[in-house]
């Protein structure tokens, strides 16, 4: 009896959780048009429609459809639409072709996700612990779309010459940095990863790991920071740079981070704003980032020597996403919050990774290729997301999420 009661508590803790995510997508969605939530501004970014309706096709696919007997899909044909990279789920439409679904409409989606929260809500207190597992990874994931959501409507609005704003901020730049302090790591062995509680499967397993003498900062780069790199020629000095990287910025002509301007600007979610050079720097590149720690005498940090840093910091404090609106990365932060932090290390599987199984399992692990781990949360980040173990992962190209830079030394 006891056992059913507190089963029925976890069933009402899920479901409230389950709740207040698909109402924060709602709201982020809240103030675009139609036509705002359909433009792609570019290959690896979806337009806001998709995001509401990729996230309802997850719960109406792996819960709905697999765990609820009797549950027929919405539309049958939207599935091709929505799939985003799932080969298990058969064939879909091509990613950077996204932005040319003009149909179903932003209503239609918004109905779509209406029938999937009732029906969610009506089988959660009935279904298999397996399937529980699932909702909670639903609830997960579209957190993790609520930040792209973010990070793709600034580059759907930074595409616009009218500079329009998804919102307004209030305050003024401070421009007062915090001074950079080393703090001592820890050398030997230690353990990282997951040990307990919700985690993505390639946390997994906990394992040691073995940390050299080292440093790691007290705080990010900031943008005045950043901008003394530019006036010392950072970005036109060939041998601060990766032979790669060096390519890559000739190539696409990279002088700034994204979204700055050279008057001292840069524009923002909540249109074009002041430069605040205490803030951390944001919308960096993995190559950008590992060019600065060389000019900077410093080097990236590795994923290890980042979590055992910051392993007994509250990943529930700093300047994350608490409710819809315009988000920037602010000074005075933690380790969580304002900028993920690019660290110098692949990612790879730890060792006795196994993806999770069924279709799901292609969540991480087949993108454990040509990406580098990036610790910490960003401004867009929903609070209660992120952790210590948590591997956010870009290509080191990828320059439109809120990415920057904390920096190591060897000691
Ligand atoms: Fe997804």
């Amino acid at each position: 009896m006891a056992t059913r009661r507190h089963e029925e508590q976890l069933s009402d803790s899920l479901a409230a959780r389950l709740a207040a995510t698909r109402r924060l997508t709602l709201d982020l969605a809240a103030p675009l048009s139609d036509a705002d939530a359909t433009v792609q501004p570019h290959p690896d970014a979806s337009p806001a429609k998709w995001h509401l309706a990729h996230t309802t096709w997850f719960f109406e696919t792996f819960i709905l459809r697999d765990h609820v007997p009797g549950y027929s899909l919405h539309d049958e044909r939207w599935p091709y639409l929505f799939n985003s990279y799932y080969e298990g789920e058969g064939e879909r439409h091509a990613r950077p072709r996204r932005g040319m679904i003009s149909r179903p409409s932003l209503d239609e989606i918004r109905d779509w996700r209406r029938v999937v929260d009732m029906a969610l809500q009506e089988a959660l207190p009935v279904i298999s612990p397996a399937a529980v597992k699932l909702v909670e990874l639903g609830i997960q994931h579209e957190q993790q779309h609520q930040e792209l959501f973010l990070t793709d409507i600034l580059a759907t609005f930074a595409e616009n010459p009218l500079e329009p704003a998804y919102g307004r901020v209030d305050g003024a730049p401070c421009h007062s940095t915090e001074p950079l302090a080393w703090i001592d790591g820890r050398e030997g062995l230690v353990e990282i990863g997951a040990a307990s509680g919700f985690a993505f499967d390639c946390e997994r397993p906990r394992h040691r790991a073995l940390l050299h003498p080292h440093r790691i900062a007290n705080r990010c780069v900031t943008n005045g920071e950043w901008q003394q790199f530019i006036d010392d020629g950072g970005y036109s000095t060939a041998t601060l740079w990766l032979s790669e990287a060096w390519d890559w910025i000739r190539a696409e002509r990279i002088e700034r981070p994204l979204y700055w301007y050279d008057d001292g600007t840069h524009f923002t979610l909540a249109g074009r704003l002041e430069i605040d050079r205490a803030a951390p720097v944001a919308h960096i590149s993995y190559y950008e980032a590992e060019a600065f720690t060389r000019w900077a005498g410093a080097r990236l940090p590795t994923e290890a020597e980042w979590e055992d840093a910051f392993a007994s910091s509250d990943p529930m404090i700093g300047h994350q996403l608490d409710r819809a609106g315009p988000v920037l990365p602010k000074p005075g932060g933690g380790p969580f919050g304002d900028v993920w932090q690019w660290t110098g290390s692949a990612f790879l599987p730890y060792p006795g990774f196994k993806p999770e199984a069924g279709t799901v399992g292609e969540y991480n692990g087949k993108f454990m290729c040509g990406q580098f781990v990036l610790k910490g949360a960003s401004c867009a980040t929903p609070r209660g997301h992120s952790r210590a173990s948590y591997r956010n992962f870009f290509p080191p190209s990828a320059r439109w999420q809120f990415t920057g830079v904390r920096l190591a030394q060897d000691a």
